[in-house]
């Protein structure tokens, strides 16, 4: 049986990714202005260091952005700072507004995190900023790779691998930098999600490079050969020994 809430998400994913279809539809310069003229609705899930500097990156590009804490009134700064198309709210209201998701707290908290919204995340599309480096889970993501790990804890979301290969401040100041553009990758088993994170980091003001699967991501894991690189897409596709897209 289907629910309201799986029909809802589905149609959400289709959007997005008729959104996504028409960038990669497009000459590189009219897709980037088609990319910032589609404002989508994202919810993060924590505001940190990575989930604020992220979600302030799409706000400057004119999505709407709701950040999310245990304690919202503790986000009234940063939302304030950055005008009405942010908002804050609680970890639930975050995921019932984002068209997708950032998910961006420690990675010892996913499986509590997946259960207490295992429903709402039915169907989303997750990008998986989380690294698992020092938690109890590292051994589990090196026995099973981080992205099937990840998705073992979310089941049903659309999970993409995004934004966890670079310290937070290497986003911020490489954001939007004049050509050749940061190289962001990111690895998922779910072709419409990609094309959804792929014009999420473009919007971002990155070059998205498709790695592969979710199993594939451990190529660009924390303490990997792969990881924290500041790389035009052509120079990170050589290191990661995957084709460079066409265009960026
Ligand atoms: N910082 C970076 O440069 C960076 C770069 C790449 C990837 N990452 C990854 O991104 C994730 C977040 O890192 P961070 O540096 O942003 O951490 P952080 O600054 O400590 O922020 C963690 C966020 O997670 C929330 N949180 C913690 N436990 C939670 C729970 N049980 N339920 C709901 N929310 C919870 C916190 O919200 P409350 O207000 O509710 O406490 C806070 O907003 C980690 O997995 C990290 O490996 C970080």
């Amino acid at each position: 049986m289907t629910s309201s809430t799986d029909t809802c998400s589905r149609r959400h994913v289709l959007q997005l990714a008729a959104a996504a279809s028409l960038v990669t539809a497009l000459p590189i310069a009219s897709a980037f202005a088609q990319t910032s003229a589609a404002p989508l609705k994202i919810g993060t899930i924590g505001a940190g260091s990575l989930g604020a500097a992220v979600g302030t990156l799409w706000v400057k590009a004119g999505h709407e952005v709701m950040f999310s804490s245990r304690h919202p009134e503790s986000l009234k700064d940063l939302v304030e700072s950055l005008g009405p198309k942010a908002r804050a709210g609680t970890v639930a209201e975050a995921i019932a507004f984002g068209d997708a998701v950032l998910l961006a707290v420690p990675y010892e908290a996913y499986p509590q995190v997946g259960r207490d919204n295992a429903d709402a995340l039915k169907g989303k599309v997750v990008l998986d900023a989380g690294n698992a480096n020092r938690s109890s889970l590292y051994a589990e993501t090196q026995e099973n790779g981080i992205g099937v790990t990840t998705a073992k804890y979310f089941p049903g979301a659309r999970i993409v691998r995004a934004f966890n290969a670079a310290n937070n401040r290497l986003f911020t100041s490489n954001a939007n930098r004049p050509a050749p553009r940061m190289a962001i990758p990111i690895a998922g088993d779910d072709a419409k999600a990609l094309e959804v994170a792929k014009s999420l980091v473009s919007s971002a003001g990155f070059d998205p490079l498709v790695v592969g699967s979710l199993r594939d991501a451990d190529k660009f894991a924390m303490g990997t050969d792969g990881f924290g690189h500041v790389l035009p897409v052509a120079d990170l596709a050589a290191k990661l020994g995957v084709a460079a897209p066409a265009t960026p």
